[in-house]
């Protein structure tokens, strides 16, 4: 099989190493991918969201499958721009179409699914530009914090929670009349707060049947103790120690099942991964959002514990015979710690020259944000590196990932030593 992987950070490169590693994979390229993916296939220089110019390559290529890393492409209808065209109708998409990634690209289509299909999610209020004194009406009639979300995709930056009645008010207006977020917060999902602590469970669907994925935790904070300015993730762990068979019954029972049924009844046409981001409260979950894609870094260690062969899965989903394919895991437990730049999540410079790559041996470095030059590996991101391990728990994969850091150097470095030590 000819693979085509979209996207290039730490997500892509830990796909393309378990993608490389398939019996039935002849050739894998990666658009664009970066200095990691590089070892596991050719990148081509083509951003994800370029559908002329990744048209043009899988018909010169022969390309017979797409797996789509990032959200974006799949929100702006990838799926649905392969399926019109006669020449693209027969690869195969790993992706929901544009329908379905609006699980991920609208808040207030995610927040009205689940409530058509009586999914544990918090209570909300939609509200426009139009109906903001009902908005501001909403506010008050609730207990703080506050919790505003723009419907659309903002880059991870369009959740805010408050503390301050006040302030929320003001936010509120800022993003319905100023368009704080642009046209993603032209509606904003107001909701009540959740207390709890946050996990991440993925599924593999064709629409039919699912395979549940190991689930993850992940550190989105900048800071210790999860302080700071929110990041694309600094970390993860799988499996998550609070996440025993109950937990995972409760999961499967109100939110899995549900949804997948609901994507089928409503017919919407859904062959991918979805992330359910959740939160435990008090032993019972609820779905804080969904995402039409693997996360990042969870990817980084949920892939590392799938033992099956991937594209025979991806195969599954494109044929619709998931259900049939077998999924096996590895009985290790997972790890990733996140090097970054210095500066980021705010400002930070590139093209640091990155030292000690080649001396790692107990840990898998997969590659977030990196550009090759020669044979040197610079940084090119704001997340750089995330530094994989498996253990016989957690504490040791975490060990090991700590100490194989410990050799990898560049200009400004910076991660977090407190990964995993809220739940072990
Ligand atoms: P989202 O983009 O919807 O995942 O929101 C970003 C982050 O905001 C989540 O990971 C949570 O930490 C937090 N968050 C979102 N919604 C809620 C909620 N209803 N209650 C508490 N925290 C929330
Ligand atoms: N790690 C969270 C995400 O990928 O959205």
């Amino acid at each position: 099989m000819k693979v085509l992987l979209l996207g290039s950070g730490g997500r892509e490169h830990a796909l393309a190493w378990k993608i490389a590693q398939s019996s039935i994979l002849d050739e894998l390229f990666i658009a664009p991918g970066n200095a990691g993916t590089k070892k596991h296939g050719k990148n081509v220089d083509l951003a994800p969201t370029d559908f002329e110019g990744i048209k043009e390559f899988v018909i010169a290529q022969l390309i017979d499958m797409v797996i789509v890393g990032p959200e974006e492409p799949l929100v702006n209808g990838i799926y649905d721009y392969f399926q019109a065209d006669d020449q693209l109708r027969k690869v195969a998409i790993i992706g929901p179409s544009k329908f379905g990634a609006q699980l991920e690209g609208s808040k207030d289509f995610a927040k009205a699914f689940m409530s058509r299909h009586a999914i544990p999610t918090a209570k909300y209020g939609t509200f426009t530009a139009e109906t903001i004194t009902q908005g501001l009406a909403f506010l008050s009639s609730m207990k703080g914090p506050y919790v505003l979300k723009a419907d659309g995709l903002a880059a991870g930056k369009g959740v805010l929670i408050l503390s301050d009645l006040d302030e929320a008010k003001s936010e509120l207006k800022s993003m319905l009349i100023d368009e704080k977020f642009g046209a993603a917060s032209s509606k904003v999902v107001i909701e009540q707060f959740l207390d709890g602590i946050e996990l991440s469970v993925f599924v593999l669907t064709d629409g039919e049947s699912f395979k549940l994925l190991p689930e993850a935790k992940d550190y989105k904070r900048i800071g210790e103790g999860d302080t700071g300015l929110n990041t694309g993730g600094m970390g993860a762990i799988s499996p998550v120690p609070f996440a025993d068979a109950s937990f995972m019954d409760k999961v499967h029972n109100r939110i899995i099942v549900p949804t997948i049924k609901g994507l089928k009844s409503e017919k919407i046409t859904y062959k991918g991964f979805v992330f359910f981001g959740l939160i435990s409260v008090k032993g019972d979950p609820y779905v804080i959002e969904y995402n039409c894609r693997m996360g990042d870094p969870e990817t980084e260690v949920v892939i590392p514990r799938l033992k099956s062969d991937i594209l025979d899965l991806f195969e599954g989903v494109a044929s619709n015979t998931l259900s049939e394919r077998d999924i096996q895991f590895i009985d290790k437990s997972a790890a990733t710690v996140m090097m970054v730049s210095g500066g980021y999540p705010g400002d930070y410079e590139k093209g640091k020259s990155i030292f000690g790559l080649n001396s790692i041996v107990d840990s898998i470095v997969f590659h977030a944000g990196t550009s090759a030059d020669g044979p040197s590996v610079l940084t090119a991101g704001g997340r750089v590196l995330a530094v994989t391990s498996y253990g016989k728990n957690l504490e040791v994969a975490l060990e090991k990932s700590y100490d194989s850091i410990a050799k990898i150097t560049y200009d400004g470095a910076y991660y977090r030593k407190d990964i995993g030590q809220d739940v072990l």
